[in-house]
């Protein structure tokens, strides 16, 4: 198998052929990962809630997600890694490159970036330093105080025109995929249609061009799942079982399923 690049994440897009993306935060996990076929491994600053026990991903440190990356990287042979530049490590093009080196150093071949208009042109900086970025859009944890808790986004018109704006501007600053996290369904189909670059949603749309779970929500160790999630270690009866058959139900659009996974 060829190791999955950004060029393999344009192509599925225009063959209409769902990526895989879960989240993985040590060696094992991302050796499970890696052999069940998962395209993409997150290294997600999520770690601060499900590996620190911390109620957000705020205090998670550009150190912390080094050492998760490296973990990670040392026995990934073919899925991509994407890792999250940390709360404020996006504070300024200079931190966010010189965070965004660390993590590239550290394993990961794409950088998130959680995206409001402020980081367009820290977008453009970074992708202007050979570092391919994807932009994090809608529900956006690590500004949980200023939305007021982990609440859907793009509700009302404006809202939703201001998102599909957005993403247009950073497809134009040279982002090579976005993730939309927590949006209705319609400004998801909306975003997917309008943009030539692959759309990761979690609870967003099963048009989305993939879709991303946490780890813990796919094997039923979240004692309260967002609506989002689904626990597939029923029907997989293993790990290894429930990792495929999340990737199975993704790649068949059976997941998420409308109405159910996601929101109006
Ligand atoms: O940190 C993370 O795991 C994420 C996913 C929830 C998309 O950003």
């Amino acid at each position: 198998m060829r190791p999955i690049t950004v060029n393999t994440l344009a192509r599925r897009k225009q063959a209409g052929e769902p990526i895989t993306c879960l989240t993985a935060y040590d060696a094992s996990f991302a050796a499970l990962l890696d052999r069940c076929g998962v395209d993409v491994i997150l290294v997600g600053d999520s770690l601060g809630m499900v590996v620190q026990g911390h109620p957000t991903t705020l205090p998670v440190t550009i150190d912390d997600m080094c050492y998760h990356v490296a973990n990670v990287a040392r026995v990934t042979h073919n899925a991509m890694i994407m890792a999250d530049l940390p709360f404020l490590g996006d504070a300024d093009a200079p931190t966010a490159l010189q965070q965004s080196g660390a993590l590239l150093r550290a394993g990961a071949h794409m950088v998130k970036v959680e995206c409001g208009l402020a980081e367009l042109p820290i977008v453009e900086r970074l992708v202007a330093a050979g570092i391919p970025v994807c932009a994090h859009l809608g529900l956006t944890p690590q500004a949980v105080h200023r939305m007021g808790g982990y609440r859907v986004q793009g509700r009302d018109p404006h809202a939703a025109a201001e998102m599909e704006s957005l993403a247009a501007r950073l497809e134009a600053a040279g982002a090579q995929g976005l993730l939309l996290e927590s949006v209705p369904e319609e400004l998801a189909d909306a975003i997917v249609r309008a943009t030539d670059i692959p759309v990761i949603g979690i609870g967003a749309s099963p048009r989305c061009d993939g879709q991303v779970l946490v780890i813990q929500d796919v094997i039923g160790l979240t004692p309260e799942p967002p609506r989002f999630a689904r626990d597939f270690l029923g029907d997989g009866g293993s790990l290894e079982g429930a990792v495929r058959a999340y990737c199975e139900a993704v790649r068949a659009r059976t997941f998420p399923e409308s109405g159910v996974h996601t929101y109006r």
